[in-house]
């Protein structure tokens, strides 16, 4: 640090040299040279270089051929190597995805016009292959052309993988409020041929020659309410009464149903855990559940011979664990869950078909229907569960469905609550059938009056109410529907309430027992049938109504 004459200061750089003056004597030539400016560019220097090194965005350096000349160490990480190993390497080579040879020439002709570059590149050095949004800048030399490239890099991989997951739920959900509306409306249509059937059935003898046809049609009515009942679990308005059950227990109940189901050629094995926590569920559904994935596993090995197993166990499960499951993990509470497993030695599944496995009307088979997962996945939703899949083609699949644990609830034993409503009841009493659609109730008016009971009819809300009024004292039970034009089952509820405080109320619905039933909680709501029923089913129903 030197002063100047006038006071100011500067950085200087001395030399002395010893020479000679012209007598030969000793000189000493001092030589001074004022180095501000060199150092501070010296200290610009390291601090950019101490920029770059240090940032966290991942960044390098490239000459103007695209080789690297420099990358901090946040590049090399997410490129999964060290950091020297960067250096001298050609940009190109380090970049995975298809587009190869054009998207270079496309990136090398936009840096050399000047103009940056943007876009998102698969990073292929990496073992975990991360998806980067990419930037590439030009950098000018001093005569404006382009000398060297500036290159940032933001992993989107965990972005992307939650976009996508959103728009496929979004996407199955969709075709859930689909599915969900045709099956109500099949349902309809199936309460009037299953009643009409039914009816049909009971005026004749088993000898008549008809009886045969009749049988066929009651079986192929069932079948298509059952295909119905898939759709309206995966839209998740199926029938739905939850209550503890033990999984383990329900497995059981149902191995012989399970191996009925099964190929010959197929052997069954159990690995359930004894004293499982019980969960909290719609008995019914999770029998579909647990049925689907057997039949699946049973398809999957097809004519072979193989191995089925079916295990129950427990799991405390965390984040990361719901993470890799089917539901988005956001909605899901880690904690103890309770799981089933079902495993084949079948044939397995490739990417493609793991990825539209849950899409409702997905099927791989001649005679599928695709209905079997996407039931499963709606149900499970419905139970704030989850599932998980592996499998691979040709190595077999397990699929595991996983459920939130009750501890403190005691399972309820299944054989106690089966349908108890065998005998059909001769009976007295007045009910009013109250439906939009005319055949429908009437078919419905019919089965009433083949049970013994008088009937009066109203096609909605409003003509409901007038009638009761009308016909105040002779009226004991109301069959009444949720859906209807001008006034529906809700608001008309409410009004025979006050015209009639103690009458009985037997809601009917397509949907799902909770979903109708819940607008009508602590208003005193008699019962609950689900369309389309059967004779049997609602003379048991109105019964039960009428005693209660
Ligand atoms: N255990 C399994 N092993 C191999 N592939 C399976 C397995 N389970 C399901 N899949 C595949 O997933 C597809 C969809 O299954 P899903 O049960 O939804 O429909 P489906 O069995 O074809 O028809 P449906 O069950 O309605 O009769 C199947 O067609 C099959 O390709
Ligand atoms: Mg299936």
């Amino acid at each position: 640090r030197l002063i100047r004459m006038d006071g100011s200061e500067f950085l200087g750089e001395t030399q002395s040299l010893l020479i000679e003056d012209v007598d030969g004597g000793p000189v000493v030539m001092l030589i001074i040279r004022d180095v501000s400016e060199r150092v501070a560019a010296e200290r610009e220097n390291s601090l950019l270089r101490a920029a770059i090194e240090q940032s966290t965005e991942p960044t390098m350096v490239l000459d103007a051929d695209g080789f690297v000349l420099l990358a901090n160490p946040a590049s090399a990480k997410l490129h999964g190597v060290e950091n020297t190993d960067l250096k001298g390497l050609q940009i190109a080579e380090l970049r995975g995805g298809r587009q190869g040879d054009a998207l270079h020439s496309e990136i090398r002709s936009t840096i050399m016009r000047g103009e940056a570059w943007h876009g998102e590149v698969i990073l292929k050095k990496n073992r975990k292959k991360p998806l980067v949004a990419r930037r590439i800048s030009p950098v000018f030399d001093g005569e404006g052309a382009t000398r060297w490239q500036i290159l940032v890099d933001r992993d989107i991989s965990e972005e992307r993988r939650r976009q996508e997951k959103m728009a496929h739920v979004q996407r199955l959900e969709s075709l859930g409020v689909l599915a969900g509306g045709i099956a109500h409306d099949f349902n309809n249509l199936l309460g009037i041929i299953m009643g009409n059937v039914s009816l049909a059935r009971s005026t004749i003898t088993s000898r008549d020659p008809i009886a045969a046809s009749l049988k066929n049609i009651e079986e192929t009515s069932h079948r298509a309410a059952n295909l119905c009942n898939q759709m309206l679990a995966y839209s998740g308005k199926g029938k739905f009464v939850v209550q503890p059950i033990n999984l383990s227990e329900l497995v059981e109940e149902m191995s012989q149903l399970l191996e009925v189901s099964i190929s010959k050629k197929v052997s069954m094995r159990y690995e359930l855990t004894p004293l499982l926590p019980s969960v909290k569920a719609d008995t019914a559904q999770l029998q579909q559940v647990i049925m689907n994935l057997v039949i699946n596993a049973n398809e999957a090995i097809g004519e072979q011979n193989g191995t089925i197993v079916v295990a129950t166990g427990q799991v405390d499960a965390d984040v990361d664990y719901l993470r890799s499951s089917y539901v988005e993990e956001e909605i899901l509470e880690p904690g103890p869950y309770v799981w089933l497993e079902v495993s084949d030695t079948g044939c397995g599944m490739d990417s493609m078909v793991r990825e539209r496995l849950f899409e409702p009307f997905f099927t791989t088979k001649f005679t599928g229907r695709g209905l079997g997962m996407s039931a499963i996945l709606g149900i499970i939703r419905g139970h704030n569960g989850t599932i998980k899949v592996y499998s691979e083609a040709g190595k077999g699949t397990t699929i595991k469905v996983l459920f939130p644990a009750v501890g403190d609830l005691a399972p309820v034993s299944l054989t106690a609550m089966s349908d108890s409503a065998e005998q059909t009841i001769q009976a007295t009493g007045t009910v009013l059938v109250v439906d939009d659609e005319e055949m429908l109730r009437n078919v419905a008016a019919a089965m009433l009056k083949s049970g013994g009971y008088e009937v009066i009819l109203a096609e909605d809300g409003v003509d409901a109410v007038a009638k009761l009024e009308k016909y105040r004292d002779t009226i004991d039970c109301v069959l009444l529907d949720m859906k209807m034009p001008r006034m529906g089952g809700e608001e008309a509820f409410t009004e025979m309430r006050r015209i009639k405080p103690e009458i009985k109320v037997l809601l009917s619905s397509g949907y799902n027992e909770q979903t109708a039933t819940n607008r009508f909680a602590g208003k005193g709501l008699a019962g609950f049938v689900q369309k389309p029923y059967t004779l049997k089913k609602i003379l048991a129903k109105i019964a039960e109504t009428m005693a209660g």
